[in-house]
Order: structure tokens, then sequence, then C-alpha cells
């Protein structure tokens, strides 16, 4: 389906301006489709002539009246006068005989956008009359505000550039609870919904009639905190959202500020509690910080147990004893790179790449001591590795890339390691391979502690395969098949 950037793109020639400003109204127009009870088009007139519909809002409060997505295709022949008056007039037209739709009757309205005082696309707004009674309180109270804001649209003074529509989690919607306020900030109406809002943060009785800033600077007395954009949103004067907080309980607060040629007449206010949510989000945030820390101190652990065994290795006179404690703190110290990673993106998973980069050089480093000249590259992407696996396929690479560079290379002189990633959805094969020696057949049967290891870290831990076999052109090359999963989540 295309985006209403690129419908606007292939059909018309807006400049950015305007383009911005229709991007701004689809995203704030939720709100009137749902006071509204109606569905809303938005119309934009094309160079050839007609118009084309470029984004579409169903009632999350009413019958919808678009079963199908209209987005995309070309205003009906009966629709198009309506909406081309709607243009020339700038002014809202509305039909005088609903229209009828197979079975149920529709009212429409045409309302022109407009943007710095030219006309430049169309909202049309229409009605399912299918289920209509007599309205109640709450419903003439959402279509006069519905009125009031597509009023605006034709007037340009909606959408509000500077609103506060970010991305912040639990901004309120219609349904959530709403307040109507004069232009004094007294209440018009409250919603059975805001009204519950208000009493959880201490308000008793009805709101109608107060001034909404008196009755929560009330609530707030006590309270120092407060966030310095309240008094403009508890008057309708910003369109901004803020919490407010008393008593446990936690508000958010939206106000959408109505305006007449300037002229404030008024403001709509939705409310919604999220005292579970943010709860929710203080604890998680919480949490995260705990584990993080944890995962640091760990790595801090293991390089101070690594720090004791080069110490001791120094200190032993046989080679040998010497070489297997210099080996134990490689392995150490590969682990504690895994929980540096972990602490640094706290993620149920490790971006891997870094990571191999990071011990392949640290591994032939130590591997080589400096003696031959050793190249090390990685090609391909390993991508995420569920934290769960990630340490012990770098335990599983470090072993191959050290014997690699200490038999394979330190034997033939020097030459190059490479490790080779091909990830596909959950299956990853990683390919080691030098272009040294080779193994040498007189030794017989691989059996040394590293092979152990690796072996028992792949059947047991990564569930895989792996294979050791000459490369062509000579070297070694060993390839590993596994499947990456993340056992916890599956548990
Ligand atoms: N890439 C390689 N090139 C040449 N020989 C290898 C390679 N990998 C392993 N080998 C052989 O396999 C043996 C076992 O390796 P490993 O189990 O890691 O023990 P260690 O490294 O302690 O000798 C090595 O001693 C070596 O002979
Ligand atoms: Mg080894």
């Amino acid at each position: 389906m295309s985006t209403l950037g690129d419908l606007i793109v292939r059909h018309g020639a807006l400049p950015p301006r305007d383009v911005e400003w229709l991007h701004l109204l689809v995203g704030d127009w939720q709100l009137i489709a749902d006071l509204a009870f109606a569905d809303l088009v938005l119309w934009l007139p094309t160079a050839a002539g007609g118009f084309v519909a470029v984004a579409q809002a169903r009632p999350s409060t009413g019958a919808t009246v678009h079963y199908d997505d209209v987005v995309g295709s070309m205003a009906p022949e009966g629709l198009r006068p309506q909406l081309e008056r709607a243009i020339a007039d700038v002014a809202i037209q509305r039909s005088r005989e609903p229209r009828w739709f197979g079975t149920y009757a529709v009212r429409e309205e045409a309302v022109p956008v407009v943007h710095e005082g030219r006309a430049i696309a169309v909202v049309a707004r229409q009605t399912n009359l299918g289920g209509v009674r007599t309205p109640s309180r709450l419903e003439l109270n959402y279509v006069e505000a519905a009125d009031d804001l597509l009023g605006m649209v034709s007037r340009g003074e909606f959408p509000s550039p500077d609103s506060a529509t970010g991305p912040r989690r639990g901004a309120p919607r219609v349904g959530d609870g709403l307040i109507r306020l004069n232009s004094e900030g007294e209440v018009l109406y409250a919603s059975p919904n805001a009204l519950s809002c208000f009493h959880r943060l201490g308000v008793l009785g009805s709101l109608v009639g107060q001034s909404l800033a008196q009755v929560t600077t009330a609530l707030l007395e006590d309270h120092s905190a407060v966030d310095e954009s309240l008094p403009l949103v508890v008057m309708g004067r910003a369109p901004w959202r803020t919490d407010i907080e008393a008593r446990g309980v936690c508000i958010s607060l939206r106000a959408v500020p109505l305006v007449e040629r300037g002229q404030r007449i008024g403001a709509v206010l939705l409310c919604r509690d999220v005292s579970e949510l943010r709860r929710r989000e203080r604890e998680l945030l919480s949490k995260e910080a705990t584990i993080r820390e944890i995962h640091h101190r760990v790595k801090n652990n293991l390089q101070t147990v690594a720090a004791l065994l080069r110490l001791q290795a120094r200190r032993m006179q046989s080679p040998e004893a010497r070489a297997a404690l210099e080996e134990a703190m490689r392995r150490v110290s590969t682990i504690a790179l895994v929980h540096e990673t972990l602490s640094q993106a706290l993620d149920e998973a490790v971006d891997f790449d870094e990571l191999v980069d990071r011990s392949l050089r640290l591994a032939a480093d130590v591997a080589s001591a400096g003696q031959v000249p050793v190249r090390t590259v990685r090609t391909g992407t390993f991508g995420m590795v569920p934290a769960e696996g990630a340490t012990a396929l770098a335990l599983v690479l470090t072993e191959l890339v050290t014997n690699a560079v200490e038999h394979g290379l330190a034997r033939s002189g020097g030459g190059t390691v490479e490790v080779i990633a091909e990830r596909s959805g959950a299956h990853l094969r990683t390919v080691v391979s030098d272009d040294g020696a080779g193994v040498d057949p007189e030794h017989g049967p691989m059996s040394g502690l590293g092979t152990q290891i690796v072996e028992t870290l792949v059947r047991h831990e990564l569930r895989g395969s792996i294979e050791w076999s000459p490369r062509p052109g000579g070297g070694t090359q060993v390839i590993l098949d596994m499947e990456l999963r993340d056992r916890r989540r599956e548990a």
C-alpha cells in the first residue's frame, strides 16, 4: 500500500510545506474521526483533474462507512462537485440529502484543508446514519467538538504545528475520557470516563461549571514537583500533553485548544489513567539498569581472574604449565568480553560482529605472540545472537582461531585466518579457515583440551555440528553449523 507521501508526490505538485501540513493533519485526525463518529477521507486534487484519496481514518467510536480501503482510489463522480466547491469557495459544504450506500444512509460534509490562506485538499466527513437514535449528551458534546475542529481545519487553524503528538507512551484518546472547556477554562462537559479519572485523583462531585485549573491546583497543593506545562494544559491554552499525579494516581492529559479566527473559544481535553503504565515503566527501567550492572560486575570479576592467571603463569618454571595457565587466561578473557558486550547494550541478544572482530584480533595476537605475521578477516555478518549461546560460540571461535594461528600459521611462517559467517534466519554457518600448514596426519585424531572444549560446547550448548577438513589450496577449514534460538523464551 502506498503511503501518504508517495501518493502526494505521484498525483500532485504540492510544495513541501503543504505536504508537511497534510502529514501533520493526518497525524492527529483520529481525534476528529472519533469525536465526529465519522469516517474521514483526505482527497487531494490531482494534476489531471479529479481527486484521489490519500488518507483515511475510521471512527473507533462508531460504525464505519468504508469497509474497504479507499486510499489510492479516485473520487466517484457523485462526490466531485462537492469537493470542487469546497476548494473553490474555501468553505465547508454540507449535502442536504443523505447519500445512500446500498442499505444505509450517509451524511456527507466536505471540509477544505486550508494552509497559509489556500485550500490545498479536502477532508470528506461521512457519518453512517444507520444507527442514529436521539443522540446522548456525550454524543452531542463530541460532535460539537468535532465541528469546532473541522471549522479550524477550514480556516487553517488546525492542525497545530507545535502540538505535542510525540511518541511518548500513554497518549489519551477520545474514548479514554473527554472534557470540554469554555474560553475561561471552565468545564462545560466531562464524559463519564473523564469523571472517573478525576475521582481517582481525589476530586469529588461533578466538574461542570468549575475551573479545571483551580480544581487541579487544589489537588497538587502539597506536591512540589509540578510540570510547568500543567497550568497551560488544564486551562486549555496550549496543545500539549502532561501528567498529573496525586494520591498515587497518574493521569495523562492532552489539551486541544479551540480557536476561531485567532480568538480562543474553548478547548477539548483528553485524559487517561496511566498509573499502571507509568509504574511498569519505572519498574522496567530499574530492572534494566540492574541487569546491566550485574553484567558489568561479572565482566570485572572475570578480568580479575584472568589477571590472576596471568600472574601465576609468569611465575611458572615449566613452559608447559605456563602455556596451560596462559590458555586458561585467554578463555576467561573471552567470556569477559561477552559480558562486557551484554552490559553495554541490554538486550536478549548480542551484536556478535563487533564481539568477533575484537576476540579475533585478541586471540591472534596472543597465539602468535608476534612471532609470525598474522592477518585476520571477518567475512559476512553474524547479526544478533541470543545472549544464551553467545558465550559458548565466542569460546569455540577463540579456540579455532587460536589453533589456526598456533598450529597452522606458526608452522607455515604466517598467513591469514578468515572467519566467514553465513546467516539465514535462525541458521548460522561459521567457517574458520587458515592458509597454514594444515593438520598434521602424523598426529592421529585431534585430541587436545581445546578440541575437547569445542566439541563439548558445540554438542551440548550450541546443539550444532562441526567438521574439520583440509582447505582447498592448503591449510585447514572448520565448518560449524547451528540453529540460533532462545531456549529461555521457548521454555
Ligand atoms: N588449524 C589447524 N592447523 C593445523 N593443525 C591444527 C589446527 N587445528 C588443530 N590442529 C591440530 O590439532 C591438535 C589439537 O588441537 P587442540 O585440541 O586445540 O589442542 P592444542 O591446541 O592444545 O594442541 C593440535 O595440536 C594440532 O596438531
Ligand atoms: Mg588449541
